[in-house]
């Protein structure tokens, strides 16, 4: 029997008819246009091993985060450390930036990175245990303008990938103190009802209560709407900040709505925490989030900076855009098929592929020597711009009729000046 792929990842293939979003072309599409606009933001690429000792999401990520106790592929390796895929990319790049002491390089280190996710997640319809993030990190500075440009960033990314009724959703989890109050009054409060909390949420009760905010079980929203809320325990310069941020994102033209049921599910944030979500991705509709971690550094060991940054499936970006009916570029197709009939027409067609790729015209040609009538319909699957037919008489008189696939045209070039007419029309 064949072995089959594991459960809960997928494939990235130049054809799928049944998932177009596994189609190479459109993730090479999403991917150049994010590598581009994050330059033009002053972001700059960081790649990171897909493994890191467990112990670093452990410290950051939060072991009693879902993703920490239950989701990690962790592994002993030959030497008898424990290692863990990433199941995230904030971690990493922080221990990259301390041990690399990247803040002697620059005051405002703003990084950027496309990379794999491992998540051991429940099997539903758009979570994958392989999941692939476009994420942004800005570190160095707390200014209210960096957490409005950072959500620029992936709004604007968004935006410039067609994606349109988009909802940004913000929220301030406040510093510590605040956070710590928080959660006192929202304990108390929970403690009367939490006989009728889902399971989950009991379980959340004593280990990470804000978790129950986000609840997607009716019961537990129920209950929840009428609890404390976080942004009344807000010190004066938590609030000052954020409404700073809200002030900063008008400025800029960002539709919002602030939403304090915020809480993300990894532990280091305070202060902004924002979700951006779209209707066509059904139940898990968060297109991307992210947040404000200004410990996160310091309690890693490295200097006290503040920071803040976002991650975003790129699956889902492609599903969205899919929903929404927004158009792709086309797939790469060849400008020019040669097909030679004859040995003599094979090695000179052979030549004048190189010499035409060289010259910067895409060209393919037919190696297998089948007849022409099988060798023009893969001509016509791979989407070949031009066909030209090389065979005996062409060579001897040195000219060839190339074919314009599409309106079916033919005109008669000169085999001498092929490279410089294809040039002309590629
Ligand atoms: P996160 O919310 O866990 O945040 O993930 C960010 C995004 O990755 C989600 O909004 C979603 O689009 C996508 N995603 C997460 N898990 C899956 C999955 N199993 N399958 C498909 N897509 C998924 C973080 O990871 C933070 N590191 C973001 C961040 C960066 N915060 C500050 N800096």
């Amino acid at each position: 029997m064949s072995i089959k792929i594991p459960p809960g990842v997928f494939d990235i293939l130049p054809q799928d008819p049944k998932n177009e979003w596994k189609c190479s072309h459109l993730w090479q599409y999403v991917e150049s246009t994010i590598r581009q606009i994050c330059t033009e933001y002053g972001y700059q690429e960081i790649r990171t091993p897909l493994f890191e000792r467990t112990e670093l999401f452990q410290r950051s990520v939060g072991e009693t985060t879902d993703i920490v106790s239950k989701e990690m592929y962790t592994f002993e390796d030959r030497g008898n450390r424990l290692m863990s895929l990433r199941p995230e990319g904030t971690a990493p790049v922080m221990r990259a930036f301390i041990e690399n002491q990247l803040q002697n390089l620059s005051k405002n280190t703003k990084l950027f990175y496309i990379a794999p996710m491992f998540r051991y997640e429940r099997q539903q319809a758009g979570r994958y245990r392989q999941h692939h993030q476009f994420g942004a990190e800005a570190i160095g500075n707390n200014s209210p303008e960096q957490d409005a440009e950072l959500i620029d960033l992936i709004y604007s990314t968004y935006t410039r990938l067609g994606i349109q009724n988009m909802q940004v959703m913000i929220s301030s989890l406040g510093d510590n103190e605040d956070r710590a109050k928080f959660r006192n009054a929202l304990k108390t409060y929970l403690a009367d009802y939490r006989d009728e909390l889902s399971e989950e949420s009991r379980e959340r009760f004593e280990v990470n209560p804000l978790r129950i905010l986000d609840s997607k079980n009716a019961k537990d929203q129920e209950i929840v709407e009428n609890g404390p809320v976080i942004l009344d325990y807000l010190s004066d310069e938590a609030k000052s900040h954020f409404d700073s941020v809200q002030e900063n994102l008008t400025l800029i033209g960002i539709p919002y709505v602030v939403n304090p049921k915020i809480v993300r599910g990894l532990d280091y944030y305070n202060r902004t925490v924002f979700e951006i979500t779209a209707s066509e991705l059904g139940a898990q509709n968060s297109i991307g989030g992210g947040g404000r971690y200004d410990g996160l550094i310091k309690s890693l060991g490295g200097p006290d900076l503040p920071s803040i940054g976002f991650g975003s499936g790129i699956e889902r970006i492609i599903q969205t855009m899919l929903g929404q009916g927004v158009s792709f570029p086309e797939k790469h197709r060849p400008d020019l098929f040669l097909i030679p009939l004859g040995d003599a027409a094979k090695s000179y067609c052979f030549q004048q592929l190189k010499a035409l790729r060289s010259a910067g015209v895409p060209t393919e040609m037919d190696f297998s020597g089948r007849k022409l009538n099988k060798v023009m319909q893969e001509a016509n699957q791979i989407g070949a711009k031009h066909v030209l037919i090389i065979g005996d008489s062409e060579m001897e008189k040195k000219e060839a009729k190339l074919k314009e696939m599409e309106s079916g045209n033919e005109t008669l070039i000169s085999l001498e000046t092929i490279i410089q007419k294809l040039k002309e029309i590629s």
